[in-house]
């Protein structure tokens, strides 16, 4: 067997194919950071990769069976490669690591290594356990030490000439809802401190981030802890701290609970202009006997009267959701009660998903499963309700003045990309020297999936 010991000398073609949230899209960078030491550089194709990461999503349908044929197909090229000399590692990382990794070791036993999110930080450590002892290494504990506390304080170099990043802040949740997996996988939820936050901001700002969009499965629950170690800051507390990093322009944070939609946070998003006026928050149903059965700690009320007061405090602010049709009880008048609240609110966008019972939550036990054609009619009639919505809000830009930032050249000659606080993508003319910058255009027209503008100038404090 080739060499394997962490050795810094040669270097290593890594492959990680990413599925799922964005967390999952900030893991799969850390992963890399962690093994770059290594000699591990990302390489485009699994055939040129001495290691091959999934990183996987144990969130909806099938989630095991789709790892299943994805490690079926690395297989053949792990096998090719082997038949030419060339040892490849094979690691599983994710939600579906965590949830099954005994059993996706039973039934894919070529797999190297499988390794829960909570222990990437320790991929250098299993990499030479593999190296020293063959076979297969599994590691789906929550670990004493955080991964955030074990990271490298430079860990996190950002990609050079990246406008938008990630950054994680808070990882788990303590809402225990009925169909979720996350409280499993993902455990306890955990804030990091306010300090590592910033100095990583600073080095994303540094290296040319404009925008930043923060991250945590519960992200408004953040309670970090502050420089003295003693005292906690909140997401408005976090946010306004951030927003004094220069060149540092825009904020955003994803996911939020409505629960933890305090009264500060909804003033920042008043009082702080770097706070972006789009804001995810799920609220899953509209029914409140469905809302009980979800255990989501909340009314469709409250809801109501939550967006109320966010749209008081900041007039232009849009608002996307997530809805699950058809969850175990579900009936059609619950359904009729989620169209009205989406009548109601108006949202920019949304993401629906039918019920699918996930192994170990409380909900895939309830003997009130709802047929597959019935969540089927549901989604799809929820779906042609949120589209219209979604083109309605998009359609209401037209004329409209808009900050945008410019992400890059577009697709025609002459032509720029960039997107607007309520992340549309926009296209208009401009020239390259202005990528990156922060304009001011006029929308012009709505098309299927973007917006085109055209550009009406520098904005006076880009
Ligand atoms: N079935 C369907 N949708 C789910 N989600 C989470 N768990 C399930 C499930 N078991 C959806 C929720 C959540 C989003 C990330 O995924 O709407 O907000
Ligand atoms: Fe899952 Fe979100 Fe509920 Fe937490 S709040 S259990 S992450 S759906």
């Amino acid at each position: 067997m080739p060499e394997l010991s962490p050795s810094p000398s040669r270097t290593r073609g890594l492959h990680i194919i990413t599925w799922g949230c964005q967390m999952n899209v900030y893991d799969s960078a850390r992963m890399a950071d962690v093994l770059r030491p290594l000699g591990y550089q990302p390489v485009e194709r699994p055939e040129e990769a001495d290691m091959i990461i999934l990183n996987t999503c144990h969130i909806r349908e099938r989630a095991a069976e789709k790892v299943f044929s994805e490690l079926g197909r690395l297989r053949g090229i792990c096998e090719e490669r082997q038949a030419n000399g060339r040892r490849t590692l094979l690691a599983v990382a994710g939600c579906v690591a965590q949830a099954e990794g005994e059993e996706l070791l039973a039934r894919a036993p070529y797999v190297d290594l499988v390794l829960g999110p909570q222990t990437y930080h320790r991929l250098p450590e299993m990499v030479a356990k593999v190296a020293r002892a063959g076979g297969s290494v599994i590691e789906t504990d929550f670990p004493a030490e955080t991964k955030f506390d074990a990271l490298p304080d430079e860990a996190a170099p950002q990609t050079p000439g990246n406008l938008t990043a990630f950054l994680t802040i808070q990882e788990g949740c303590d809402k225990f809802c009925s169909f979720c997996v996350v409280p499993y996988t993902r455990g306890a939820e955990t804030s990091r401190p306010v300090a590592a936050i910033a100095a990583e901001a600073r080095r994303m700002a540094a290296s040319g981030v404009r925008e930043i969009t923060l991250l945590g499965q519960n992200v408004n629950a953040y309670h970090g802890l502050d420089d003295d170690g003693v005292s906690t800051v909140d997401l408005a507390g976090l946010a306004e701290r951030l927003r004094h990093i220069p060149g540092l322009e825009r904020i955003r944070y994803t996911t939020s609970h409505p629960r933890d939609m305090t009264t500060r946070l909804i003033e920042a998003h008043r009082d702080n202009p770097a706070l972006m006026p789009f804001l995810h928050l799920p609220v899953q149903s509209g029914s409140d006997r469905v809302l009980k059965a979800m255990n989501r700690g909340h009314t469709a009320a409250q809801y109501r009267e939550l967006v109320a007061e966010l749209r008081k405090a900041r007039p232009d602010l849009a608002l996307s959701s997530d809805f699950i049709v058809g969850h175990p009880g579900e009936t059609e008048e619950d359904f009729e009660a989620t169209l009205q609240l989406v009548r109601d609110i108006r949202f920019a966008s949304a993401f629906s998903f039918k019920y699918s019972p996930r192994p170990g939550t409380p909900a895939a036990g309830q003997p009130a499963q709802v047929p597959e054609d019935v969540k089927s009619r549901r989604l799809a009639v929820l779906q042609a309700l949120l589209r219209e919505q979604q083109d309605t809000f998009n359609a209401s830009l037209v004329g409209t003045v808009q900050d945008i930032l410019i992400t890059g050249p577009g697709r025609k000659a002459g032509q720029l990309n960039g997107r607007t606080p309520y992340l549309q993508p926009v296209h208009f003319e401009g020239t390259p020297d202005l990528i990156g910058q922060i304009v001011q255009v006029r929308i012009t027209e709505k098309l299927s999936n973007s917006l085109s503008a055209i550009l009406l100038k520098e904005h006076p404090d880009a």
